[in-house]
């Protein structure tokens, strides 16, 4: 839909302080009110949460670390509807647990097992924790409150049935005891970002799987020494590692050994063991928010990596759909893929939305991004017939579908850039130019020691880590913005032009090293992850998931309007090298914010992340997670809500206990007006 002219002063509310305190703050004339939390029960049999540690049954519970969401309408008689304003489904990623060792503490009596093997239940409390939600949601008499027994209400696991769906499907690399032809797994897992569909379904991103996993140190022998370490290694995983729950120690039942994926049987394709069992989680998944009967399908020609978010270009009917992704970890890449299928309109509103999904997202082409230091770059096709990849080195391909799965080694074959963590992703409404957050990354640096340190280049140029603008030099810690407009060919363009819309910095710091976009204390920030644009508003909503400024002030979200690329100007940062020379970095920032474009919006509660962004049609009711407070809580102290960092959301009066959880809020405006007016 086109975005409304506003009636009113966008940005007109006052900013909201930094703060430390262990509660969301929103400004004046807003209110901020919990609705969905972990634990909370999705029918109408399942009881109230007493989060003491002792509730079951999580299957039909809020799972935990709420994440990416969108909102799908409904209509007063229960129809899908992209108009509905007062009624309709949230589809919510439930990316992971709260842990400090191996047990998801704040769930079990006395903070769980840390010990291997780990008891079952527990266990089997931690995986029904992990997926997806979907959840009614509802304005009654003015207030909205999520509907326990809606019959809309879902639950997918990372133990739950997914199908694999496009160029991957039943390729040897997915054989597995569960699947011996390779085209279905158990669950989706770790999942982050969110997008929606041109179509209306839903799609999360499965971003920190790998850790899951273990594989046994002498593994590789048993298996012939064949190429799945450097596949293993190249996604963050090293042979004889420990998974992060030790979820495999449970028992022999498939749902523990699945998370072993070492060579148990005698077979040479893994169809009696679980050895390519990690090579079904790591892709953008697609879920129908009205029909919890379809099977959530995992995208696999949108690569396997460790995905944020899923943002569609605008629909242009008769032309391709592009859909781009971050890979979020230290030096990954950033991602298009483009339909073969071009878009016509009618599918805008279809019957089966996943078979319109199988239409446009089973086949097409993957690109990497390249960047160049003069402003420009170019999208490279990740195809077995680029001679780049075929020819590369470092790890032999055997079909398209292997390069899909192992997209990150193919992104290294065709010298892709790598990037400060490529977070969320979102398309500007107003002029179709995409927008990355680019976290952080520790290893940026002009004096590279270490294999995995980078030089600062163009799209990265931030190398000092001190706030207050020291000449100290060990990455960037506070993470910029990053914008992208494409070529003349639009979705389908191979080229693009560049600049930085924004850098993260404390206010305080030096305006030619740190705090390039001349942040004052109403605007600094640091680590944005959360990134979308209001389809109403047009505002650009920007969350953090920091650790570099969170002595000053808890994480938080901030409105933006911002321009376009190349409305600032190019600057060059100067770096003394290790051998005494100076390394000169041009990079171009975009026009600096004023108190009209960019002012802070929300702080939430201690230890948390703010992520998840999405509202309804008429962007009066706006919804966000509050992900891990108190996730720094000694986990020794679970018998002391005294000493829990954080006792949000008890302490603002939703629900029992006082042990800390992830949950959903919705923000209105006291007068009724849209969200960030
Ligand atoms: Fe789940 Fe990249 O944040
Ligand atoms: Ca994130
Ligand atoms: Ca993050
Ligand atoms: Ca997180």
């Amino acid at each position: 839909p086109p975005v409304t002219p506003p009636a009113e002063k966008l940005l007109g509310f006052t900013a909201v302080p930094k703060s430390l305190a262990d509660l969301v703050t929103v400004p004046a004339g807003y209110t901020a009110t919990v609705l969905y939390a972990l634990g909370d029960p999705l029918t109408a049999s399942a009881t109230a949460f007493k989060n003491d540690g002792t509730d079951a049954d999580f299957e039909n519970r809020a799972g935990d670390h709420h994440d990416g969401m969108e909102f799908f309408g409904l209509s007063a008689d229960g129809k899908a509807s992209s108009t509905a304003v007062d009624r309709g489904i949230l589809a919510i990623n439930h990316e992971a647990t709260t842990n400090q060792q191996l047990s998801s503490f704040f769930i079990h009596a006395n903070g769980g097992t840390n010990t291997l093997p780990r008891p079952g239940a527990e266990i089997d409390r931690e995986t029904a924790l992990h997926g997806l939600s979907m959840v009614e949601v509802r304005k009654t008499g003015g207030k909205w409150e999520y509907v326990k027994d809606s019959a809309f209400n879902r639950r997918v696991t990372c133990l739950t049935e997914c199908e694999i769906s496009g160029p991957v499907r039943g390729n040897a690399l997915l054989v597995t005891k569960y699947s011996k032809d390779g085209t279905k797994t158990r669950g989706t897992l770790n999942n982050c970002g969110t997008g929606r569909t041109p179509w209306g379904s839903f799609v999360s991103g499965e971003e920190n799987w790998s850790g899951y996993f273990v594989r046994g140190a002498a593994d590789n022998a048993a298996r012939g020494n064949d190429k799945s370490v450097t596949s293993l290694n190249r996604y963050g995983r090293s042979q004889g590692a420990a998974s992060r729950h030790g979820w495999e120690s449970g028992g022999t039942d498939d749902k523990y050994a699945r998370w072993n994926n070492s060579k148990l049987g005698a077979s040479t394709d893994g169809s009696d063991d679980y050895r390519n069992e990690m090579n079904g989680m790591g892709y953008i998944v697609e879920a129908d928010p009205y029909n919890k009967a379809k099977v959530v399908k995992k995208r696999t020609a949108l690569g396997r990596y460790a995905h944020e978010s899923a943002a569609f270009s605008k629909p242009v009917a008769g032309q391709p759909l592009a859909v781009y992704m971050g890979d979020d970890s230290r030096n990954e890449y950033i991602y298009k893929f483009v339909s073969t299928a071009t878009w016509n309109p009618a599918d805008a509103t279809p019957t089966d939305l996943l078979a319109i999904g199988d239409k446009y997202l089973d086949s097409g082409k993957l690109f990497v991004a390249k960047f160049n230091a003069d402003g420009t770059g170019t999208w490279i096709e990740l195809a077995l017939a680029n001679s780049a990849i075929t020819g590369f080195a470092g790890y032999k391909f055997a079909d398209q579908a292997d390069v899909l799965v192992n997209a990150r080694l193919a992104g290294d074959a065709v010298g892709a850039t790598k990037m400060d963590r490529p977070e969320w992703c979102s398309v500007n409404p107003a002029n179709g130019e995409i927008y990355f957050s680019l976290t952080n990354n520790s290893n940026r640096t002009a004096t590279p020691s270490g294999s995995s340190a980078l030089v600062p280049d163009g799209p990265n140029p931030r190398a000092y880590t001190d706030m207050k603008g020291s000449t100290a030099q060990n990455g960037n810690p506070n993470g910029h913005l990053l914008r992208v407009k494409e070529g003349a060919a639009g979705s389908a363009a191979t080229s693009f032009t560049w600049d930085v819309y924004l850098f993260g910095a404390e206010s305080g710091a030096d305006t030619s090293k740190v705090n390039l976009s001349n942040l004052t204390s109403d605007q600094d920030f640091s680590s944005p992850d959360g990134l979308a644009f209001s389809q109403s508003t047009g505002i650009c909503w920007i969350q953090t998931d920091d650790g570099a400024y969170t002595d000053v002030t808890n994480c938080m979200m901030l409105a933006a309007l911002p321009g376009q690329v190349g409305d600032g100007a190019k600057v060059t940062l100067s770096y003394p090298t290790a051998n005494g020379g100076t390394l000169n970095v041009d990079t171009f920032v975009g026009k600096k914010p004023t108190a009209d474009t960019l002012k802070r919006f929300l702080v939430g509660p201690v230890d948390c992340e703010l992520t998840g962004i999405t509202e309804t049609p008429d962007g009066k009711a706006l919804f966000v997670n509050i992900q891990h407070p108190g996730e720094l809580t000694n986990q020794a102290n679970i018998a002391d809500p005294g000493k829990y960092s954080s006792q949000w959301p008890s302490n603002a009066g939703y629900g029992a206990g006082k042990r800390p959880r992830s949950a959903t809020i919705v923000i209105t405006k006291n007068d009724g007006g849209r969200i960030g007016s």
